[in-house]
C-alpha cells in the first residue's frame, strides 16, 4: 500500500505535496490502495549507488535477488536500442559495460512498464507510451548533443514525465473522463483542463507517485516541473531537458499527449540550455532512429 500521509513533507519542496494537495489527490483517486508498489529492490539499488564505495558485484547481487526484475532489465539492456554486439547475460556485466546509473534506471523502467501492464479500458495505452518513449529518446538525444552531465538519467526522466496521466487514467477514472471531455470541448491543454476542474495536475500526481515509490529526488522533480521548469531551484538541467523533450515529441506528433495542442517552449529554458536549430535537427533524426530500435521497451507492456 502506498503512503498517502504527507504530514512530514516540507510544503515548500516542489516534489512533495502539501496537505491541501494531498486532499485534492485523494478526492480524485478513489482507488488509491490498488496502485501497485514497486519491487523494494529498485529503491534499494538507487540507495546503494549513492555510496561511492559500492561496486558492480554488490549492486548486481541486489538486482539479481529479484529474478523476474533482472530478466526484464537484461531484456532492455540487450534491446536493439543499445546495440551491443554480444548478448549481456548478467547484471554485474551490464553494470560494468553501461554504468550503475544506467542499469539502475533500466531496472526502474522495467518495473514501471511491468506495474502498468496493458489493461482493457478506454485509454490510448499505445499512444501514451509512444509519447513517453519518444520523450525518453528525445531527452537522451538532447543530453548527448548538449554534452550534458544528465545523459544517464535523461532517458528515464523523459519516459516517466507524464506518469501522473497514467495514474489518473487507471485510478481516477471518473475525473480523468471529465478532464478528457473538457479537453475536447474547450480545446485546451490537458494540464489546463486538470487545473480548471480539480486544481491538481498530472505533474503533481506523477511527483506524488514518484515520491511514494522512492524515486531518486532528481527524477521526482523532473516529473513535477516538466510544465513549470522556471520553478526549478535545483536539478535545473534535467528538468529543462525533460521540458523540451516533451514539447519536441508533441510537435513531431509522436504518440498521444492527451490533447490537441502543443505546449509552449519556455524561452528561459531554451536560452539556458543554449539550444539552437542545429541541435534540435540532430535530435529529431535520433528520435526517429531510436523509436525504431526501442520496440523491446514497449513489449514489456504486453
Ligand atoms: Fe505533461
Ligand atoms: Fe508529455
Amino acid at each position: 500500500m502506498l503512503n498517502t500521509s504527507r504530514e512530514t513533507a516540507e510544503v515548500n519542496d516542489v516534489a512533495t505535496l502539501s496537505p491541501v494537495q494531498t486532499d485534492q489527490l485523494k478526492a480524485i483517486i478513489k482507488d488509491i490502495d490498488s496502485i501497485p508498489s514497486l519491487p523494494s529492490v529498485v529503491a534499494e539499488v538507487h540507495e546503494a549507488i549513492r555510496d561511492p564505495r559500492v561496486n558492480a558485484t554488490y549492486v548486481g547481487k541486489i538486482i539479481s535477488r529479484d529474478q523476474s526484475l533482472s530478466a526484464k532489465t537484461l531484456r532492455l539492456v540487450n534491446s536493439a536500442f543499445y546495440g551491443f554486439p554480444r548478448k549481456i547475460n548478467n547484471i554485474t556485466r551490464a553494470i560494468i559495460v553501461m554504468g550503475f546509473n544506467k542499469v539502475s534506471n533500466l531496472a526502474l523502467t522495467a518495473s514501471i512498464l511491468d506495474a502498468f501492464k496493458r489493461r482493457d479500458q478506454d485509454f490510448d495505452y499505445a499512444g501514451f507510451w509512444k509519447h513517453a518513449l519518444g520523450s525518453a529518446i528525445a531527452a537522451e538525444a538532447l543530453a548527448k548533443n548538449l554534452k550534458s552531465g544528465e545523459f544517464e538519467d535523461a532517458f528515464v526522466a523523459g519516459l516517466l514525465h507524464d506518469i501522473g496521466k497514467l495514474v489518473m487514467a487507471l485510478y481516477a477514472r471518473e475525473a480523468f473522463a471529465k478532464i478528457r471531455e473538457h479537453v475536447q470541448e474547450a480545446d485546451v491543454l490537458m494540464l489546463e483542463a486538470e487545473m480548471e476542474l480539480y486544481e491538481i495536475d498530472h505533474a503533481l500526481v506523477g511527483a506524488w507517485l514518484a515520491d511514494a515509490w522512492k524515486f531518486p529526488p532528481k527524477l521526482t522533480r523532473a516529473i513535477r516541473l516538466h510544465h513549470n521548469p522556471e520553478a526549478a531551484r535545483e536539478h535545473q538541467e534535467i528538468i529543462y531537458i525533460t521540458h523540451i523533450s516533451d514539447i519536441l515529441c508533441r510537435a513531431l506528433g509522436i504518440g498521444n499527449g492527451g490533447d490537441n495542442r502543443i505546449p509552449l517552449v519556455n524561452r528561459k529554458v531554451w536560452n539556458a540550455l543554449k539550444l539552437n536549430d542545429a541541435v534540435i535537427d540532430a535530435c529529431m533524426g535520433e528520435i526517429y532512429a531510436g523509436l525504431d530500435k526501442a520496440k523491446d521497451f514497449l513489449e514489456l507492456l504486453n
